[in-house]
């Protein structure tokens, strides 16, 4: 039984590299966001903007810890903010996890973001020059938690079949 956990930034690919890991594997695919989303019927924006933030990391440590005591072997995407709350970071580090950190430069942040922030609340509505700044001191906060993960894969510039080979190599 394995647990493969993918962590990072918003828009680093964890959902898209781990579904090609998981399939590489043929072991189960886990989304934390999409099952949240799920369960509360309502997209992540509408469980802020209804609920509030709290509401939400409350929801992603139940669904993280549910999903790390399956036992079955899984790859799970976390959310960005999954490690950096509650006392997720402390669960990633159990037996039988191995997780991989995302890493994506600010630049790439930047140019990823500014075309999806209508998907992240965090993010929504800033303005380009905000939005440069707010990345660079959030990733700055997250990083201590996100440098916990077993191993560090950098993503600039690469497919995310890449991303995902390079996965499997550390796996072996
Ligand atoms: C968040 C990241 C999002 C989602 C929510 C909060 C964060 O997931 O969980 O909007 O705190 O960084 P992605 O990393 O898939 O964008």
């Amino acid at each position: 039984m394995v647990k493969i956990v993918l962590v990072g930034y918003m828009a680093v690919g964890k959902s898209t590299v781990g579904k090609i890991v998981a399939e590489k594997l043929k072991i189960a695919f886990v989304d934390l966001d999409e099952n949240i989303e799920k369960n509360e019927n309502l997209s992540i924006s509408e469980i802020f903007a209804n609920h509030g933030e709290i509401y939400f990391r409350k929801k992603e440590h139940l669904e993280l810890k549910k999903w790390l005591e399956n036992p079955n072997s899984l790859v799970i995407a976390t959310g960005g903010g999954t490690p950096c709350y509650a006392n997720n970071h402390l669960l990633l580090n159990g037996d039988g996890i191995t997780s991989f950190y995302l890493k994506a430069s600010i630049p790439v942040l930047y140019e990823r973001l500014l075309s999806e922030s209508n998907k992240r609340p965090l993010v929504t509505g800033k303005t380009e020059e905000e939005l440069k700044e707010f990345i660079a001191k959030h990733l700055f906060d997250r990083s201590y938690f996100y440098h916990q993960a077993t191993h560090n894969v950098s993503v600039d510039g690469k497919t995310s079949q890449a991303v995902a080979e390079e996965i499997l190599q550390l796996l072996n």
